[in-house]
């Protein structure tokens, strides 16, 4: 999508009205230049109580001379907020028809700042959908990308004109995160990964990416990655991101479940929904889409990155339950059940996250249990950590960015449990399966390592419930959600 902010009164393609919930006509500001016939269409149906503009809502008007227009029901103005704003933005464009053309004029007059911003990012992630697969008619091939005029008040054009850029911006690392995610598996597996992430790199300076290939994570005693990933002949890896490298450390490090499909291994899955396995690997789309954000937002200081990649199959070659693995950290663990699996990668990829890559803090996405599903459903993501204060800035910088990310608790007792195998360090199974969510991240944090004593700061996502068929997300048609690339974004830039 294209912005332009502006504050004249030219009206391109479609008119575009944000309506406050109760309005009976249009405000005299955002009514210059609207043809006459348009006008009237727009009053009549207004001053009848046709359109009530309840957020969510929308009207489209056509057939008069003076052009067509979208009516959009932004809600009571009191109850108006970020989130509801950047819904409003996403209906417009989910609205949108043929008809409409693929310019539109959208009219934010007497609208508070923050809010104009907020619907216009609704507007850029909502443009957004994976076709990758299918095949185009001619009519279709033409339909080019949208463009959007926006006018608002003269000295307000400046700030909306610089939030729209970054949005434009970031949403480009919302959308590559959507993109691998809803990639099919027979097409991303972790080679496929890994050589796009280079490709990336390649295109920008300032970014450099390292693959630990399977050979040499077999030398590096990466147990959880190896054994999770060999019962494939598409191998594991571990891509590790670094941007700007040339500035000092320590700095935030983002680690990513990535399992480009997992059918459980010997413990397999059963076969309803095992296709939505192929998003088994959102927590390394978002780490991959978080340094894409940042790189795209001209970000200066250091970040890294960890995305540890494995397809979770069974063969003859496959991990089997009763297995014992060790682990780069040097610590067993017991594998009771093959589709426990992305702990046992992330055991290594945040092992070596601690230990190799200079970090402040480490944060872990993960597409972890069905757990933690249960417990959230698909409006927030679990977080767990070990150091109040990162939590607390995850917790906020979620609100902020409308990805809600929910606290959650490493109680002893559920550290006790994942610890207490008869024949190994840890176990990758609870003792039961109440409180899997749980237990799984207390298995993670066995494998945050310490620093001058002291453990590591660090969080854990579990993104199972927000990564994608979320029915309440707006912001999103289908599939892979691209959840948390803004959250982490805002957590590190502030921005
Ligand atoms: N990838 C799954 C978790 C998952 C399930 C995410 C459904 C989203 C939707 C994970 O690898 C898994 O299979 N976890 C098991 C853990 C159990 C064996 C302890 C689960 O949640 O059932
Ligand atoms: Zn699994
Ligand atoms: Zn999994």
């Amino acid at each position: 999508m294209k912005v332009n902010v502006e504050s004249n009164e030219n009206i391109l393609g479609t008119l575009v009205l944000p309506l406050w919930q109760g309005s009976d006509s249009i405000s005299d500001n955002a009514s210059s230049g609207i043809h006459r016939d348009l006008r009237n269409q727009i009053d009549n149906v207004l001053q009848a109580g046709d359109f009530k503009a309840k957020s969510g809502t929308a009207m489209t008007l056509a057939g008069t001379q003076g052009g067509k227009a979208i009516l959009v029901g932004l809600g009571k103005q009191e109850d108006a907020n970020s989130q509801s704003m950047r819904e409003a933005g996403a209906k417009i464009v989910s609205s949108r028809s043929k008809m409409h053309g693929t310019t539109l004029s959208v009219r934010l007059h007497g609208i508070e700042d923050s809010l104009m911003a907020s619907l216009v990012e609704g507007m850029i992630l909502r443009d957004y959908s994976y076709d990758h697969y299918k095949s185009k008619d001619e009519e279709e091939e033409e339909e080019g990308d949208l463009e959007v005029l926006v006018t608002c008040e003269e000295d307000k054009t400046k700030a909306l004109s610089a939030s729209a850029e970054l949005s434009c911006s970031v949403a480009k690392g919302v959308f590559m995160a959507r993109d691998l995610g809803n990639a099919p598996p027979n097409d991303l597996y972790p080679q496929a990964y890994a050589k796009q992430a280079l490709d990336f790199a390649d295109k920008h300076d300032n970014l450099e990416v390292t693959v630990i290939s399977y050979d040499q994570a077999v030398d590096m005693g990466m147990g959880g990655l190896v054994g999770v990933g060999m019962g494939s002949i598409r191998k594991p890896c571990m891509v590790i991101f670094e941007l700007n490298g040339d500035k000092p450390g320590p700095s935030p490090c983002i680690v990513g479940k990535g399992i480009t499909f997992d059918t459980g291994g010997i413990s397999i899955k059963p076969s309803p929904s095992m296709d939505e396995m192929k998003y088994d690997m959102h927590g390394s789309a978002t780490s991959f889409g978080t340094i894409v954000a940042l790189a795209e937002s001209g970000w200066k200081e250091r970040v890294v990155a960890v995305s540890c990649m494995a397809e979770n199959m069974p063969s003859a070659n496959a991990q089997r339950p009763g297995d014992v693995i060790k682990t780069y950290s040097g610590k067993t663990v017991e594998v009771l059940n093959t589709d426990a699996e992305g702990r046992l990668v992330l055991s290594d990829g945040l092992w070596y996250a601690g230990t190799h890559l200079n970090t402040s803090y480490i944060i872990d996405l993960a597409t972890l249990t069905g757990a933690c599903v249960v417990a959230l459903g698909h409006e927030a993501s679990g977080l767990w950590s070990n150091d109040d204060e990162l939590l607390a800035k995850i917790k906020a910088a979620g609100e902020h960015c409308g990805e809600i990310a929910w606290p959650m608790p490493l109680f002893k007792a559920f550290e006790k449990e994942m610890t207490d195998s008869k024949i190994a360090d840890t176990r990758n199974l609870g003792a039961g399966r109440w409180g899997g969510s749980n237990t799984a991240a207390a298995f993670l944090k066995q494998f945050v390592p310490e620093k001058d004593g002291k453990q590591i700061p660090w969080a854990h996502l579990d993104i199972a419930g927000t990564a994608w068929g979320a029915k309440t997300n707006k912001l999103v048609k289908n599939g892979a959600t691209g959840i948390h690339v803004r959250t982490l974004h805002h957590l590190i830039t502030g921005q």
